[in-house]
């Protein structure tokens, strides 16, 4: 359970409604006292079926965790690690003293966390789901979206199952229930749990990332992706790792266990920071799963582990050793072991299920579905634990602020190459050099991505065009989608996402490549969705990002789109100077940033100054009404204060009615070519009494002598095509300090995932 927990813990930035967690009871079922030795698939069972615990609460997982350990164990709320031995029932019915509780041989167990999308956050709507809450024999955790979860519902509902939540996942273990009960009448009683798992996702359409619990198939599990992501992590304390090629396994039946060696240099990507990629779906998000079996190893250690998980911060204190699955992958782990197989691909059946043979409704069904075993490259993740932990800081997204210069850094490493002198020479982008000449041909350059991702598209647009003197169009992904724009096999298409995973992104990118485009991310998770299926691409390394708020995210996309807007036009001999003096600016940029954190204690005061405001306006314009979108979102996401962000050229075209003396107003003006129609800007905000809050460069004397009573910031003066990295860090701090002033959670803000994983 601790194990669980921890893992849930770590994933709670992707869904904090909701958390529940399946494990076995160390009391077995009633029925399997004398079946131990019975033949099942042509194997023995070796593990008594065991009843299943499922626990589940509204909340953060602290809340989980409060309500097992006084559930589950009798502790309470003022001693946790006392036990209090108490012999009265929990809703599971099983609560006993911790001296009662044996060790188990086995362990499988299942969590998840939820984001709510198909029906409210309630303990009943929350995950894992069961096929009957009473008996618990097939309990699955979802995350993803199953979009014909209503005709499954109904067909189920028609031959006789009762269901008792709005959410869409149930129809999962409810499937398993009656598929199961299908192939036991059919005559079919060798199918194994992966069969049934296929047989399962074979009726599902939508996003998925499923892991599979059953007390008929005890100490197994078996995990499907399509669409959603899944990790998995394999610990085994002797560095290797068993897996039977073949078949099934019987007591002391050693000798007909195949082994392969799963060893970590077998790198083919390396995984990086990247802890995202999910939410989330349906909503719900995430999915933390371990399994702990003791037979079959190739060494006298008889312990491995097996973890499933939406991203590798889940599971990076126990492993570092992990595999991405692909889509259509089935994992099935059992006894110590694991093998993947990929399900052919087939007809889907009628989704309605009114007729047809392939339905399971009506009369006999077998097994249909045919799967190949494959093999998944076993990768090491490059990312530290300390990396998903909040160390010395109050919050993630203050963690994340300041740690912007080392992450802008960490971007550039080994891409902005340095001569002799230490100046900067050029740019190298591994990932892109074979794609610049495909690139530099296109008719247009698209930039798409969602939220913040969007936002850096806006930032970089102008240098893009500016340098590649391409038409570069912003496209916001779901847009592209709902409007089926028009792309060309000879457009560029940019999608950037920090998790690699929003799923209007990846659709998008789907579009986009069945157009025939060229299609390059800008990602930060290694190994994501996003990542995988572009052409090529720049991850932007900026470590693993855990507010759900974007802050260093965005500030190394843009770093890492001027460094491809650099690459693209290094030919250009009338861009030299101009890529020059970017280049060394690039070089500057981390420096300035961390003077820009200085601000912070001007910034609580500001904060300390607006914090019962409702309304916040935030105008710029060229390379910085990106900062002013950016700002407006992180204040309305976290501070969950109403904010605008304006393009200060519209301000006539309506905002200014809203000025009065109470409105408060914050205008970037820092000194670039819109400096002077900025300037004229604040002298209209200023003869309607705005409120004015000014960001200026350091060095400006004239901006105070317009608005002598305006609050001034001022920040380094760089490039103007990477000011907006400098700019955005005072709003940043701004919206940190109003959030926690206004008393609320920054990291995990009301409504919001990390990773949207649905459209
Ligand atoms: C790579 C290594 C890095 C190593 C460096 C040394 C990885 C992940 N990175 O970094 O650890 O220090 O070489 O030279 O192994 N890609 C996409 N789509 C994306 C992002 C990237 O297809 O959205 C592709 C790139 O085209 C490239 C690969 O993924 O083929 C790695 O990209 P990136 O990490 O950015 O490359 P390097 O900076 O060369
Ligand atoms: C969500 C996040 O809305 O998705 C934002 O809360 C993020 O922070 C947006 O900007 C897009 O996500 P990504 O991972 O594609 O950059």
């Amino acid at each position: 359970m601790e194990k669980l927990l921890v893992g849930l813990k770590r994933l709670e930035y992707r869904g904090y409604d909701s958390a529940g967690f399946a494990m076995d009871d160390n009391e077995k079922c009633e029925d399997d006292d004398d079946d131990d030795e019975e033949e099942e698939g042509g194997d023995k069972k070796r593990h008594d079926a065991k009843k299943v615990i499922v626990c589940r609460e509204v909340g953060k997982i602290a809340n989980l965790e409060a309500l097992a350990r006084k559930e589950l164990f009798g502790e309470d709320d003022d001693d946790e690690n006392e036990v209090k031995a108490s012999k009265s029932k929990s809703s599971n019915g099983r609560k006993k003293s911790s001296s009662s509780i044996k060790p188990l041989d086995f362990c499988a167990s299942i969590a998840h966390t939820r984001w709510a999308t198909h029906g409210p956050p309630n303990k009943i709507n929350t995950h894992p789901h069961t096929s009957d809450s009473r008996e618990n024999e097939f309990v699955v955790v979802h995350n993803g979206i199953i979009t014909n979860h209503a005709p499954l519902r109904a067909m189920l509902e028609r031959r006789g199952m009762k269901f008792e939540t709005d959410t869409d996942t149930e129809v999962i273990p409810k499937l398993c229930k009656f598929l199961s009960d299908k192939f036991e009448e059919s005559g079919e009683k060798d199918v194994t749990f992966r069969q049934l798992a296929m047989e399962v996702t074979r009726q599902l359409q939508g996003a998925y990332a499923l892991v599979f619990k059953s007390t008929k198939y005890p100490g197994e599990l078996v995990a499907a992706k399509r669409g959603s992501p899944l990790l998995m992590g394999i610990s085994d304390d002797s560095g290797e790792v068993s897996c039977v090629i073949d078949g099934n396994l019987s007591d002391g039946a050693e000798e007909d266990v195949l082994l392969k060696k799963a060893s970590g240099n077998k790198k083919r990507k390396s995984m990086t920071g990247g802890a995202a990629a999910a939410p989330a779906a349906d909503a719900d998000t995430t999915t933390t799963t371990r399994i702990t079996t003791t037979t079959t190893t190739t060494t006298n250690n008889p312990k491995v582990e097996f973890y499933f998980a939406s991203d590798a911060s889940a599971m990076v204190e126990h492993t570092k050793r992990v595999l991405v699955l692909e889509d259509d992958d089935v994992c099935h782990c059992h006894d110590g072991t694991y093998k993947i197989y990929k399900v052919e691909k087939q007809k889907h059946p009628h989704p309605g299920y009114t007729s047809g043979h392939d339905s399971p409704e009506y009369g006999l069904y077998k097994p249909v579905v045919l799967s190949k075993e494959v093999e998944r490259t076993i990768e090491t993740l490059e990312m530290e634990v300390e990396s998903i932990m909040k160390g010395e800081f109050d919050h993630f997204m203050q963690k994340e602020i300041f740690e912007q210069p080392e992450a802008i850094s960490s971007t550039m490493r080994g891409r902005l190459v340095l001569d002799v002198l230490g100046a900067a020479e050029r740019v190298m982008l591994g990932g892109m050099s074979q794609f610049a000449a495909t690139i530099r041909r296109s008719r247009r350059i698209i930039l798409c991505g969602c939220g913040t991702s969007y936002n850096s598209a806006i930032a970089i647009r102008q240098l893009f065009e500016e340098l590649t003197e391409l038409p570069v169009t912003l496209e916001l992904a779901s847009d592209v989608l709902d409007r089926r724009c028009p792309f060309f096999r000879d457009d560029t298409c940019i999608f950037i996402s920090q998790s690699g995973e929003t799923a209007d992104t990846l659709k998008a990118l789907e579009y986009a490549k069945a157009k025939g485009a060229l299609c390059v991310g800008i990602v930060n998770t290694v190994g994501s969705a996003i990542s995988r299926a572009t052409d090529c691409g720049v991850h932007i390394n900026a470590g693993a990002e855990i507010g759900v708020a974007s802050t260093k995210a965005y500030t190394c996309q843009i770093v890492a789109m001027v460094l491809v807007a650099l690459s693209l036009s290094e030919d250009s001999r009338s861009k030299h100077t101009r890529r020059d003096d970017i280049m060394q600016g690039l070089l500057k940029l981390p420096g300035c940033v961390k003077e820009c954190l200085k601000m912070d204690a001007i910034l609580l005061e500001l904060a300390q100054e607006l914090k019962e405001e409702h309304s916040l306006l935030i105008f710029g314009r060229g390379f910085n009404y990106a900062t002013a979108l950016e700002g407006a979102l992180k204040v309305k996401e976290v501070a969950l204060v109403h904010s605008e962000g304006i393009l200060a050229g519209e301000m006539k075209h309506g905002p200014l009615a809203l000025v009065d003396k109470h409105m408060p107003i914050i205008v970037v003006c820092t000194n670039d070519g819109s400096y002077e129609k900025q300037q004229s800007v604040v002298q209209q905000l200023k003869a309607r009494d705005g409120r004015l809050i000014l960001i200026v460069s350091d060095d400006d004397t004239e901006m105070e002598k317009t608005a002598p009573d305006a609050v001034i910031l001022r920040v380094p003066k760089v490039e103007d095509c990477l000011q907006a990295v400098v700019n955005i860090v005072p709003l940043q701090l701004l919206s940190y300090h109003l959030t926690v002033l206004r008393g609320h959670n920054c990291d995990q803000p009301r409504n919001l995932a990390k990773s949207v994983t649905v459209e």
